[in-house]
């Protein structure tokens, strides 16, 4: 079976406060998603590279992306969250490109620009084998809180055992559009969460903070200095 990777890339980026999606900020120079375009598309292992941009997309046409034109594929069908935005991709590559449904699709946030190759390929070589799929994700480093309503700690929760879940996540392609359209209604951040409605338990694989998600405007210092520090 063969790997592609899916990129949602739809999102309105509203934590961030910016008029245009963090998808597109500059981020070392280019729009934040060009690092993962880059990081996956540089990968041999990937036979594509799916992006699904928001119906209305007007910025992506902006900038040059011919230097991943091998292996890209961009559709304009997101949905109206993220779990949608992936369905909605999955099921239009159905119908333009030869993916089976037993091939395994990253779906990788364009939100995360520092995944390295090491992250990337170990994610491959853990779950290439696997009954179900899995993720990168890492053991939580901070003592958690529970507040009630008004801000005032409740109680301290164990954090033996929690995970923080990364992205790419990696499933088979049928498993995948079956888990995403049994989510109708339930909020699902991500896709592993979709696989574990259906009874399934998908493999946390190891990975490190480095791969974080710019999600508020402080995140892009960090994330800078990361790529900066990477190969
Ligand atoms: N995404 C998407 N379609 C949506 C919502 C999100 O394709 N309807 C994508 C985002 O573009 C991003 C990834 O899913 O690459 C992770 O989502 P998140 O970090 O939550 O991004 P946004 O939803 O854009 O940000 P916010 O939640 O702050 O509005
Ligand atoms: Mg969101």
């Amino acid at each position: 079976s063969n790997f592609f990777a899916l990129i949602p890339a739809a999102g309105s980026g509203s934590r961030m406060g910016n008029e245009l999606p963090k998808q597109y900020l500059s981020l070392a120079g280019k729009p934040m998603i060009y690092h993962a375009l880059r990081r996956l598309c540089g990968s041999d292992r990937l036979r594509g590279v799916i992006v699904v941009l928001a119906p209305d997309d007007s910025e992506w046409a902006r900038h040059d992306w011919s230097e991943f034109s091998d292996k890209l594929v961009v559709i304009h069908c997101g949905g109206g969250t993220r779990a949608q935005s992936v369905l909605n991709g999955l099921e239009a590559v159905r119908r333009t490109s030869s993916i089976a449904d037993a091939d395994w699709v990253l779906v990788h946030d364009a939100a995360r620009p520092c995944l390295s190759e090491r992250q990337l390929d170990k994610l491959m070589d853990e779950l290439a084998d696997d009954e179900v799929g899995g993720l990168l994700a890492v053991p939580v480093a901070d003592t958690l809180k529970r507040s009630d309503n008004s801000s005032r700690v409740e109680r301290t929760e164990s954090r033996e055992s929690l995970w923080q879940a990364q992205t790419p996540q990696m499933f088979r392609y049928k498993l995948l559009v079956e888990a995403l359209s049994m989510t109708g209604g339930t909020v699902m951040t991500d896709d592993a969460g979709a696989v574990e409605a259906l009874g399934l338990h998908p493999k946390l694989v190891l990975s490190d903070a480095r791969n974080l998600k710019v999600t508020y405007p402080q995140d892009m210092a960090l994330a800078e200095l990361i790529l900066g520090n990477s190969d």
